[in-house]
């Protein structure tokens, strides 16, 4: 049996779709699910403050869930009550040893805070994950974190499951991150609320800057320097003490990427999606799809829980090709698979540079992104770490291929909007993946008009 297969056995049963072009024009009023990333931190930090904290918008998929069954078995208390979620926690020094292994699901971010956190624990604890997380690396956490007197036993390749030694007197981390990764800058962070004295990370690049926002949410002194070179510094001193609060999460801009890419390609659409997070660390598809012609317009901006949001317009649009710069990978990783769609039916050629990060993500998405395009005609390769991609803007001949989603949830939906853009219907593996990010992905879509 496969890993995926032997995966889905276990969890959800593999959901095959065929993806026929849409019926007629998308439109709609809508929200897209809360934001993955300050969902994590959220309960992270709600549990690791001291009290009751409640959290409203939370994403209710299943790379959110881990971190709540997670942090559970840490010793905070995590319940749901309606719309928002409620946690009781017992300060960041107060978490007890977990009684079984944390797995972490298909989360890699959820795994790599979390080896952050344990680091710096007077416990041990053992951690593991699916099948897709397994196959991802860990090195670039535990390197760093080792530093401040944990230890790691892994697989080989620095792989999962891992068990992490923790050291009650962590000395604090001060690291230049070599790859630009708001994952290993939050987890040598998080370990530093339970280190002695002052950790520092020097970020040559800007990443999203959630963790940064939410611990001083919660209280802690967080101090961040822009350097002459355009990268961050950041600052905190432990032990620190968080105390609770009560977060608002905003709609993920990652998940509404694949509304607003329908909405630009499908003919006569005008969609408005309401309460999208705008952190300028997070706009960088905006930014390409502007620059390619897309109307999208941003209304009613705004400030909720530390964080910007605002409503966007999105309306049909003639796309024509873009250059992506590296220096804007950070801004948008994980939208370079639906970023690809629309390339695919812009006129001219695209270049996104600088994609080597795409290797390590919930599958290694550079290649899979490129087997997604050739499967249905799309003329496209990769030329070093850049994808290049040649459009063709009626869509017509595209389609007709099948799509291996490899466990990615964002590769199933982004085969998903080029199947209702294409001329000929596509076939996609597996979409039960989708939940880990969207769920009710599916439904949402059909709300707005596209007959899945
Ligand atoms: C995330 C950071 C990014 C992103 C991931 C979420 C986060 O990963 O791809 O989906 O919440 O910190 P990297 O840190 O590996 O770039």
């Amino acid at each position: 049996m496969s890993d995926r297969a032997e995966n889905n056995s276990m969890s959800a049963q593999v959901a095959p779709l065929r993806v026929q072009r849409a019926p007629a024009p998308l439109r709609g009023d809508v929200v897209v699910p809360g934001d993955k990333s300050i969902s994590h931190r959220a309960l992270m930090l709600a549990a690791m403050a001291q009290g009751r904290s409640e959290i409203s918008g939370l994403l209710e998929g299943e790379d959110v869930l881990r971190t709540a069954s997670a942090m559970r078995a840490l010793g905070a208390e995590i319940r749901q009550d309606g719309a928002r979620w409620v946690v009781y926690g017992h300060g960041a020094q107060g978490l007890r040893e977990p009684d079984d292994v944390l797995d972490m699901g298909n989360s890699g971010t959820a795994a790599r805070l979390m080896a952050g956190i344990l680091s710096t624990q007077p416990f041990n604890s053992f951690m593991t994950g699916d099948a897709s997380l397994r196959a991802r690396p860990m090195k670039r956490v535990t390197d760093p974190l080792q530093k401040n007197g944990a230890c790691f036993v892994t697989r080989q390749g620095g792989r999962l499951p891992m068990v992490v030694v923790g050291t009650a007197q962590g000395t604090p981390i001060h690291y230049r991150l070599p790859v630009a990764s708001a994952q290993v800058k939050s987890a040598i962070l998080l370990a530093g609320l339970n280190a002695q004295g002052e950790t520092l990370v020097d970020e040559p690049t800007p990443t999203r800057d959630h963790t940064e926002n939410m611990l001083r949410y919660f209280g802690v002194d967080v101090a961040v320097n822009e350097t002459d070179s355009g990268g961050r510094l950041i600052r905190l001193t432990g032990p620190a003490h968080l105390n609770a609060q009560n977060v608002i999460v905003p709609g993920d801009p990652s998940s509404a990427a694949f509304p607003i890419v329908a909405a630009l390609l499908i003919p006569g659409s005008d969609l408005i999606i309401r309460n999208v997070g705008l952190n300028p660390l997070r706009t960088g598809l905006l930014t390409s799809l502007q620059e390619m012609g897309a109307q999208i317009t941003i209304e009613d901006i705004r400030r909720e829980g530390g964080e910007r949001v605002g409503d966007l317009r999105v309306k049909a649009s003639t796309l024509r090709a873009v250059d992506v710069p590296e220096k804007r990978a950070p801004s948008m990783i994980d939208e370079y698979p639906i970023l690809s769609v629309a390339c695919a039916f812009a006129e001219g050629t695209s270049r996104l540079r600088g994609l080597g990060e795409l290797r390590v993500k919930e599958s290694d998405r550079l290649n899979a992104t490129l087997a997604l395009l050739k499967a249905n005609h799309v003329t496209a390769r990769i030329d070093g770490d850049d994808l290049v991609i040649e459009g063709r803007p009626d869509g017509d001949g595209l389609g007709g291929g099948r799509v291996e989603t490899l466990m990615d949830h964002r590769l199933a939906m982004s085969a998903i909007i080029f199947g209702l853009a294409a001329s000929n219907p596509i076939d996609v593996d597996d979409t039960g993946f989708i939940n880990t990010s969207f769920p009710g992905f599916i439904d949402l879509m059909n709300k707005m008009g596209a007959g899945l």
